[in-house]
Parts: C-alpha cells; structure tokens; sequence
C-alpha cells in the first residue's frame, strides 16, 4: 500500500522540481541498469519512474520468479528488493543474486516487522536494507552508496586480480629460469662426469648408464619424485672423488699394494669433500659418500651396516656391481646381464641389501639391455669425448 509519503513523492516526480544527478564515479555514458522487485506494482512504479526520471535504466518485477527471469537477460548494477513476497523471497532471491551474480549490489526493502531478517540479509551479503514506507530520497541516498560500494569492490577486485595474474606470471617465470639453471647444472656435472669416465675406463658411459639403471631400481622400488631427481644425480656423481686420485694409481692396470688401496677407499670422502657445500647437490651426497659401504658392515668409509646405510646407496651399490660386471675390462670380457644378476645374488645379505637385489631381479633384461645399448650409441656419436685406446 502506499502511504501519503509515496502519494505526494509521486506528485514531486511529476512537478520535476529536483532533477537527481547521476553520481560523479558513474560514467555519463554508461547508464545504471536497476532492477526493482515487489509485489506491489504502485511500489514499482514509483520508484522505476524516480531513477528513470534521473537517468537509470530501471526495470520492474512483481515475482521473484520474474526477477531471476530479468537477471537471466541483465546485467543488472543494483536490485532493490522487497523481502516478503507470495511467491519467492526476497533473502531467497539474495542468496540466488550472491551466488549467479556477484557484481550485482542487492538493497532489501523491509516492512518494520522485518528489521531482524533485514539483518540476517546483511549478513548474507545485502549491501542495505531500507525500512518502508521510505521518502525516495532516502532510497536514493542507499542506491548512490550501494553503487559505490559496490565499484569499490569491483575495482578491488580487479587489481587483486590483475596483482595475482602478475605473481603467476612471475611465478612462471622463476620456475622457468630455476628449471633452466638446473639444467645448466645437470649438463655440467654430465660433462664432467663424462670426462672422468674417459680418464679411468676409457668410455665416457659408465656414469650415464649407471643412472639409468639406478632409475629403473628406484622405481621398481616405489621411490618417486625428488628422491628419484637425489639418487640419480648421487650416481651420477659417485666416483667424483677420484680426480682426486694420482693416475699412476688410478690407471694401474695390476693390483694395488695396501697403500694405494687406502689411497683409493678415500675417493668417497674427496667426493663428499668436494660437494658437500652445494646445496643443489646435498640430497645426492648420500651416494657419493656411502655408495662402497656393504650390507653387513664391512663395508667403507664408515662401516655402515644394514638398514643404516642410506637407502640411495644401497641401491646404488646393486647398480654399480652390475655395471662392473657387465662391462668389459682389460683382464676379462663384458659378462651377461644373467651372469651379473647370478653374481650379485651370490652377495645378498653380504654386499647387498636382499630387498634392493629382489627389486633388481624383476627388472625385465630387455629394459636394462636397452639402457646398455643406448649407452652404447651415445659413446660412439660422442665427438667431445673422442675414443681413448688402451
Ligand atoms: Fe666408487
């Protein structure tokens, strides 16, 4: 119903005393589109003419159902809505507006029996609520404030938005550039390791294979993710302690007399030495320093035993034995990949950890054959580390 404030506000409309101006933060050429719901056509009327009358676009609905029709086609800026409706509510049509429509700024009309549900509105995200009957001005006066409210929230929104597109951009860009480093540094210590090789065994291969093949066991074991990345690069580097090893020893094609056997054991703690202060390469210090201890403890440098060794090197160890088997050396030929499983399952409980060999013995030949075979290719197609004869 209306009351005399409405009559008389209908008859101000009509004498255009007033003209409203459109707040200054709302662009001239952009109009406001409002949506004006209660199931009092007068109530719709009045006020869909007032903000028609000073710019708005304004339409009207009497059903809640009708309104969500409208907002379906909207955009809408602003609702004004009556909280008590025969079909639908107003909080219902809120709820649906806070959820399909975020942008669209909500003002409840309430009865003054409605005040607490007017409040629970607020807290569901109403930008206001205006107690009936109301002097339109005052309607007015919730509209401008909800509208810039509302702007306000939507330019913040904006740059939170355009603040976290440039952290992820950057961030792209930092894993990018961390993940370029990494290889830098993977390529190096591949080359240097590849220069090693070549120093002792004459094939730059061995490191390289021995990574592969040391992959395969990590997996066959359930080891996943930057472990992998630790144990792999750790076989890469094991025997990088050995340039620190003299020639005449480290290329003595006989036996080794007790002193340069001391000299020779200490190649895991010139490696460890050498490295320990890398911080990319501390998960894969683990090899370089373990990787000659043995499962029962007679191991070196430390006489580590069993489950004390560190799980990397004790797959490690399984690998390097099965390379050295499997490889060909001036006093013997290259032995099957079957002769080497035998070899190293005659050394479980002994050297080798029996779950890390029972791991490696179901490792298909074929997979490691085709480590060993591209192994193979890369060093003959290898021009930087040309072919040394012994
Ligand atoms: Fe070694």
């Amino acid at each position: 119903m209306l009351n005399k404030d409405w009559k008389s506000r209908m008859d101000y409309l009509s004498l255009k005393k007033h003209p409203k101006t459109i707040p200054e933060h709302f662009s001239e050429d952009k109009k406001i589109n409002l949506l004006v719901v209660d199931d009092e056509p007068a109530i719709c009327e009045v006020v869909q003419q007032y903000f028609q009358f000073n710019g708005y676009s304004c339409d009207t609905a009497t059903h809640v159902k009708n309104a969500l029709d409208f907002l379906n086609v909207g955009p809408y800026d602003l609702v004004i809505t009556d909280i008590r409706m025969p079909d639908l509510d107003g909080t219902y049509l809120l709820k649906e507006i806070m959820k399909n429509y975020p942008d669209t700024a909500v003002i409840m009309m309430t009865g003054v029996d409605d005040i607490m549900q007017a409040v629970e509105c607020l807290k569901i995200g109403a930008y206001d609520y205006i107690p009936k009957p109301f002097d339109l001005d005052e309607l007015n006066v919730a509209v401008d404030r909800a509208l810039e409210r509302r702007n306000l929230l939507r330019e913040r929104r904006t740059y939170k938005e355009l603040l976290e597109g440039k952290v992820h951009e950057r961030t792209l860009e930092l894993v990018r550039a961390y993940d370029e480093i990494e290889k830098t540094y993977q390529r190096t210590l591949e080359t240097l390791v590849s220069a090693l090789d070549l120093r002792e065994k004459s094939t730059a291969g061995h490191s390289k294979r021995s990574v592969e093949y040391t992959r395969l066991l990590a997996q066959q074991l359930k080891i996943r993710g930057k472990k992998i990345i630790n144990i792999t690069r750790g076989a890469l580097l094991h025997d990088v302690g050995k340039i620190g090893i003299p020639d005449v020893i480290l290329l003595k094609p006989g036996t080794f007399s007790d002193d340069e056997w001391k000299l020779m054991r200490k190649h895991p703690e010139i490696g460890y030495e050498m490295l320990k202060d890398i911080k990319f390469l501390e998960g894969a210090m683990d090899i370089v320093l373990y990787h000659h201890e043995r499962w029962d403890g007679k191991g070196y440098p430390k006489s580590l035993k069993g489950n004390n060794i560190p799980i990397g090197a004790r797959i490690f160890a399984v690998i390097d034995a099965f390379d050295a088997i499997t490889s060909k050396r001036v006093y013997r030929d290259a032995r099957s990949f079957e002769k080497a499983r035998e070899i190293i399952w005659e050394n479980v409980d002994t050297q080798f950890d029996p779950d890390v060999v029972e791991a490696f013995s179901k490792i298909p030949l074929e997979k490691l054959e085709i480590v060993y075979q591209i192994s193979i290719i890369k060093d003959i197609n290898s021009l930087s580390v040309p072919k040394v004869s012994i």
